[in-house]
Parts: C-alpha cells; structure tokens; sequence
C-alpha cells in the first residue's frame, strides 16, 4: 500500500506547475535545468553567467526567440514568461508588465 500512495503522491507532483516560484526564482531553476551545462563552462563561446549578468533583459529575450541553432533544443517550448524569468534572474533588472504579461520585479 505504501508503494500506491507513493505513486498517487508522484502524479500529484507531476500535475503541479513545474516550478511553484514565480519570477527570478523560477528563472533560476530553468537557467540549472536548461541553460548552466552551455553556459557554465562557456561552451563554444556561450557567455558565462558574469558576462550574461551585463546584458539587457531584451538581448535575451531576443537569443531566446531567435536562436543560435546551438541554443535552439535548450530554449523549445520555453513561454514568454519564462524568458522572461530567466531574463531577469540573469540580469537582476525587473522588467515592466507588457503585453499582458506580468511585471517581473528583480530580488
Ligand atoms: C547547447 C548549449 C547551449 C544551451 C543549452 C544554451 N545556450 Fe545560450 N548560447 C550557447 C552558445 C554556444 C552561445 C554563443 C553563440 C555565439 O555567440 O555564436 C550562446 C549564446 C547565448 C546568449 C547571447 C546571445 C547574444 O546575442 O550574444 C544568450 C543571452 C544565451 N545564450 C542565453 C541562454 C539561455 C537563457 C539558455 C537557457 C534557456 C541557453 N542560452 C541555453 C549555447 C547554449
């Protein structure tokens, strides 16, 4: 029985957002999941974190739009907000409301 509670309690995790933290907090998780195994050893040129940080959150909303086709696996299926997110996590610069979508204010 334990085993079935376990399962039931695994599904339950499954149906939550993937990452419960709105902003910068969830641009930090996706930046570990999606972003960090490129950036952190500055693969083939990626800009690390550091030189990420002294970018505008437009710049990469923009490299995660358009992508280098390196980047293009890494950033499918990524919503607005979550450019977003990772956007400002990065850069530590909130971002406004627009188009709908949330203010994304910096910690
Ligand atoms: C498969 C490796 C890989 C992954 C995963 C990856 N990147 Fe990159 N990224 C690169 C490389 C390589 C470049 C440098 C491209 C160049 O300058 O030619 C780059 C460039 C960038 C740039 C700079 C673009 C510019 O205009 O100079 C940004 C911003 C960026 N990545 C953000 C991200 C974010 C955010 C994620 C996670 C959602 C991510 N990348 C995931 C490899 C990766």
């Amino acid at each position: 029985m334990k085993f079935a509670a376990a399962a039931v309690l695994g599904l339950a995790v499954l149906a939550a957002p993937a990452f419960a933290e709105p902003g910068p907090a969830e641009g930090a998780a996706l930046y570990e999941a999606k972003c960090k195994m490129c950036h952190e050893p500055g693969m083939m040129n990626a800009p690390k974190m550091d030189k990420l940080a002294t970018f505008d959150n437009d710049k990469i909303i923009q490299a995660l739009t358009t992508p280098v086709p390196m980047m293009a696996g890494a950033v499918t299926g990524l919503s607005e907000e979550d450019k977003r997110n990772v956007a400002v996590f990065l850069t530590k610069k909130s971002m406004p409301a627009a188009g709908g979508l949330p203010e994304v204010k910096a910690e």
